[in-house]
C-alpha cells in the first residue's frame, strides 16, 4: 500500500496551467483558461499560460530542484484536458504518460507525488454544455477520476479531488475575474454544490483504484468586521458562512449552512455522496478578509474592505499569520472529532523578486513570512490541531491567473524570456528549516 513519509510532511505546490506550457501537445484539448486568458483585457499583462515555466519538459529539472530542496512530496495538477481532451470518453494515453513520468521521477528522487485532479482548468468542450453550472460535469468528473486513478493509484500518495472550490465559484463564477468569467453573483450557487457532488463521485472513483489517502484542498479566511457594529458582524458571520463553511461543512455530514445556500439544485442522496470520508483536510491560507456591512441595495449580504494595520505582499494581501492559527483553531473547534488530520496544501507569498548584480535572488521578505506561518502552524498544533504537514505555494515563479506573470509566488525564480531557475535565499532558508525538523 503506498504510504506517505512518516513524520511532519515538507511539501511544495504548483497546478498544470500556471506551470506546463505546451498546450497543444501530445493530444491536449483546450481548457477554459485558454479560453479566457486569450480574450482581450482579462490578463493584466495579456499572456497566457501557453509557455508558462514550460515545466511540461522540464519537469525533470523541478524534480532536481525539490530534491535539492529536500521537501517529502510534492503537489502538482493533472490538466484534465490533457487525459479527456473533449471532456469525455477513454483515456488519451500520451496524457497519462506525462503523468506518470513525473510520477515515476518523483518517487525515484524520495518524494511523494500528491496528485490535484481539478485546479481550474475544465476543458473547455464541458464549459461549453454549461461546466459546473451543470450537474453533468460532476457525472464527468467522477468518470475523469477514474481514468487518472487506474493508471496511477497504485503511486500517487495522496490524492485531492478539487483546489478551492470557492475561489473557483466566487472569481469564475460569480465575479468573472477568472475563468470561465461568469458574473452570477448568488445564482453561482449550482457551481458550490456540482463542484461537492463531483468531488463525493471522485472519492468513490479513487477508492476503487487507489489505497492512497484522498482529500480536497480549501482556501479559508477568516472574517474580520470592520467594527463591531451589528451590520458589520452580520456580514462577517454570512462571508464566514460562505467561505469557510459551504464548502467544509457537507463534507463532514453538516450539510449546507442554513440561509446560506439556495438548495434547490441538491438532489436526494447526494449529500450523502459528499459526506463520503476523507483522510484529511487540506488548508489553503493566504490571508484573513475585511468585511462590512453592504450598501443600500446590494445584492450581497456583505462588502469586502481593506484590512488595516498589516503589512501586505506584492499582490496587497495582509500578512496576518494569526489568521492561519485563528482558522485551524476555528475547524477544530466547528467538526470537533469529525475532522481528519489537516495538512497546509498551500501558504506563500508574492514579493517583486529581482536577480541582484551577483546573479542571485534575494527574498527576505518570503524568509520572515513562511518563518511567521510555521510559527502559527505550530501554536494551532499546541492547541491540539492534528496539522501533519506545510506546502509552500510555489516551488516556481509562475503564471498567476489573471495575474499573468506579474506575481512571483516562488522559492525558485522563474526568468520567463529564458526558463532559467534561480533558488531564492528564501529556498536555502526552506532547506535548512527542513533538515532541523526531519
Ligand atoms: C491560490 C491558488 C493558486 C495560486 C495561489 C496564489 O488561490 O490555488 O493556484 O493562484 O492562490
Amino acid at each position: 500500500m503506498p504510504e506517505l513519509p512518516g513524520g511532519f510532511l515538507w511539501g511544495v505546490s504548483t497546478s498544470a496551467y500556471q506551470i506546463e506550457g505546451a498546450v497543444t501537445e501530445d493530444g491536449r484539448g483546450p481548457s477554459v483558461w485558454d479560453t479566457f486568458s486569450a480574450a482581450p483585457g482579462r490578463i493584466v499583462d495579456g499572456t497566457t499560460g501557453a509557455v508558462a515555466t514550460d515545466s511540461y519538459h522540464r519537469y525533470a529539472d523541478d524534480v532536481a530542484l525539490m530534491r535539492d530542496l529536500g521537501v517529502g512530496a510534492y503537489r502538482f495538477s493533472v490538466a484534465w484536458p490533457r487525459i479527456q481532451p473533449d471532456g469525455t470518453g477513454p483515456a488519451n494515453a500520451a496524457g497519462l504518460d506525462h503523468y506518470e513520468r513525473l510520477v515515476d521521477a518523483l518517487l525515484d528522487a524520495g518524494i511523494a507525488p500528491v496528485a490535484t485532479l481539478f485546479h481550474w482548468d475544465l476543458p473547455q468542450a464541458l464549459q461549453d454544455r454549461g461546466g459546473w453550472l451543470s450537474r453533468e460535469t460532476a457525472h464527468r468528473f467522477g468518470e475523469y477520476a477514474a481514468l487518472v486513478a487506474g493508471r496511477l493509484g497504485d503511486r500517487v500518495r495522496m490524492w485531492i479531488t478539487l483546489n478551492e472550490p470557492f475561489v473557483h465559484m466566487s472569481l469564475g463564477y460569480a465575479l468573472g475575474t477568472h475563468a470561465p468569467g461568469e458574473q452570477l453573483l448568488f445564482d453561482a450557487f449550482p457551481v458550490a454544490h456540482h463542484q461537492l457532488l463531483g468531488h463525493g463521485l471522485a472519492v468513490a472513483a479513487l477508492r476503487d483504484h487507489s489505497s492512497s489517502p484522498v482529500t480536497l484542498a480549501n482556501n479559508y479566511s477568516p472574517a474580520r468586521p470592520a467594527t463591531d457594529d451589528p451590520a458589520d458582524l452580520a456580514a462577517a458571520a454570512a462571508y464566514d458562512a460562505l467561505q469557510n463553511r459551504v464548502f467544509t461543512d457537507p463534507l463532514f455530514g453538516l450539510g449546507y449552512p442554513e440561509g446560506a445556500a439556495d438548495l434547490s439544485v441538491v438532489r436526494e442522496g447526494d449529500l450523502d455522496v459528499i459526506a463520503a470520508p476523507i483522510d484529511a483536510l487540506g488548508v489553503n491560507y493566504y490571508n484573513p478578509t475585511g468585511v462590512r456591512g453592504p450598501a443600500d441595495g446590494s445584492p450581497l449580504p456583505f462588502e469586502m474592505v481593506p484590512l488595516e494595520g498589516y503589512p501586505t505582499t506584492a499582490f496587497g494581501w495582509p500578512v496576518a499569520p494569526d489568521g492561519l492559527r485563528e482558522m485551524l483553531v476555528a475547524l477544530h473547534a466547528r467538526y470537533g472529532a469529525a475532522l481528519p488530520p489537516v495538512y497546509i496544501t498551500e501558504s506563500g507569498c508574492a514579493y517583486d523578486d529581482v536577480i541582484g548584480p551577483d546573479g542571485s535572488c534575494d527574498d527576505p521578505q518570503r524568509i520572515a513570512y513562511l518563518d511567521a506561518h510555521l510559527d502559527a502552524l505550530a501554536a494551532a498544533q499546541a492547541d491540539g490541531v492534528d496539522v501533519r504537514g506545510y506546502f509552500v505555494w510555489s516551488l516556481l515563479d509562475n503564471w498567476e491567473w489573471a495575474e499573468g506573470f506579474t506575481k512571483r509566488f516562488g522559492l525558485v525564480h522563474v526568468d520567463f524570456d529564458t526558463q532559467a531557475r534561480t533558488p531564492k535565499s528564501s529556498f536555502a532558508w526552506l532547506r535548512e528549516r527542513i533538515r532541523d525538523h526531519r
